[in-house]
């Protein structure tokens, strides 16, 4: 009861701030920059629930096996490149898998990317999750796998969301119902156009900007490569304020026209994963073009995952 007289305290507040429907001004309240990222998230030394090929550690494990690394405005998070895995092991290759330790319902968040992880068997992703899955939603900001196609965003709820054919994005709709429970838990997508916005393509443009803004009335999310020309400055320059009514037509749109944002999303953490193989990297590996077998492939060729890894400038978070 507490968190939702919390909640609808917050968005009347907001509502009133926002008036302009189409994005508004907001404050920085997280600047997450090198060792910061220690601070701000977790590590999740779990078993992975989409059935990867994945060891996650934990932070001192990751720490001295340099999986993870702060360095000035540097964070890089990647997979071990130097051991074989027996195909009998029952963990895979070791990766981290960081949560947000605080949880945000509207709000604007910014991903500042460098490099993102590529390779076959490869499943990044950056993502923001609330409670009881599905009930508290999932926005997919940054998700692919096997280094194949564009960048993907989508959201997947509990039953009675769904999204327009008809909406004001560069990006292509795919499946309009975002219930998990329809098509396997294929969620509502949009696929983004641009090369760059995915795998092999992205890191050698230098990677980007990922935004994603948040309101009661719709989702949004953006992408510009790093050499775009029409990054806005507020998000080049990553400080304390951005509006996002300047940002332009975003790459996926999300309104909430049949969907009730705030009763299908409550605050969610931001999840920053790279598992391998699994329910969607494993599925669909046999028709990816990548060599043998997904789970023989991540177990025996480490170097092959040399590129296997996160690299942030920064993740800011407005409110
Ligand atoms: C990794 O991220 C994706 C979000 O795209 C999620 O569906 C999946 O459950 C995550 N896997 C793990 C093990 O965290
Ligand atoms: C850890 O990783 C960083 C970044 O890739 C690298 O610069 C550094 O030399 C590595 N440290 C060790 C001890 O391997
Ligand atoms: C969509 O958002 C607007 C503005 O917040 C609100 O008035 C309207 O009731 C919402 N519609 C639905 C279906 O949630
Ligand atoms: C949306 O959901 C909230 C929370 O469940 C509820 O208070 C509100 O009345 C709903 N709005 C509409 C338009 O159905």
């Amino acid at each position: 009861m507490k968190s939702t007289i919390v909640l609808s305290a917050r968005f009347l507040a907001l509502a009133s701030m926002l008036a302009p429907v189409m994005g508004g001004t907001y404050s920085r309240t997280q600047n997450i920059v090198g060792s910061g990222f220690y601070n701000a998230f977790q590590f999740q030394a779990i078993a992975d629930p989409t059935h990867g090929r994945v060891n996650y550690v934990n932070m001192a494990t990751a720490q001295s096996q340099n999986l993870t690394f702060a360095s000035g405005n540097t964070f890089i998070m990647r997979a071990d490149a130097h051991t074989v895995i027996s195909d009998s092991s029952s963990t895979g290759r070791s990766s981290v898998r960081l949560m947000s330790n605080s949880a945000f319902s509207t709000h604007v968040a910014v991903f500042d990317i460098q490099h993102m992880p590529q390779g076959c068997g490869t499943w990044p992703a950056v993502w923001e999750v609330g409670p009881n899955w599905p009930s508290g939603g999932e926005v997919d900001i940054v998700e692919g796998v096997n280094d194949q196609g564009t960048n993907q965003v989508t959201l997947h709820t509990s039953p009675g969301c769904t999204m327009p054919s008809s909406r004001t994005q560069t990006g292509t709709s795919l499946q309009l119902n975002c219930d998990t429970s329809v098509n396997s838990n294929a969620g509502c997508g949009v696929r983004l156009g641009p090369a760059a916005s995915y795998g092999p393509t992205f890191n050698s443009d230098g990677g980007g900007w990922y935004a994603l803004e948040r309101t009661n009335s719709f989702i949004n999310v953006w992408f510009w490569s790093r050499g775009a020309t029409n990054v806005p400055s507020d998000v080049r320059a990553g400080g304390t304020s951005v509006n996002t009514a300047n940002w332009g037509t975003p790459s996926a749109n999300f309104p909430n026209t049949s969907c009730n944002l705030s009763k299908f999303f409550a605050a969610n953490n931001i999840i920053i994963n790279l598992t391998f193989c699994g329910d969607f990297a494993g599925a669909v590996y046999p028709q990816s073009g990548c060599p043998s077998t997904c789970t023989s492939y991540v177990d025996q060729n480490p170097t092959a995952f040399a590129n296997a890894y996160f690299q942030f400038n920064s993740i800011n978070v407005y409110t």
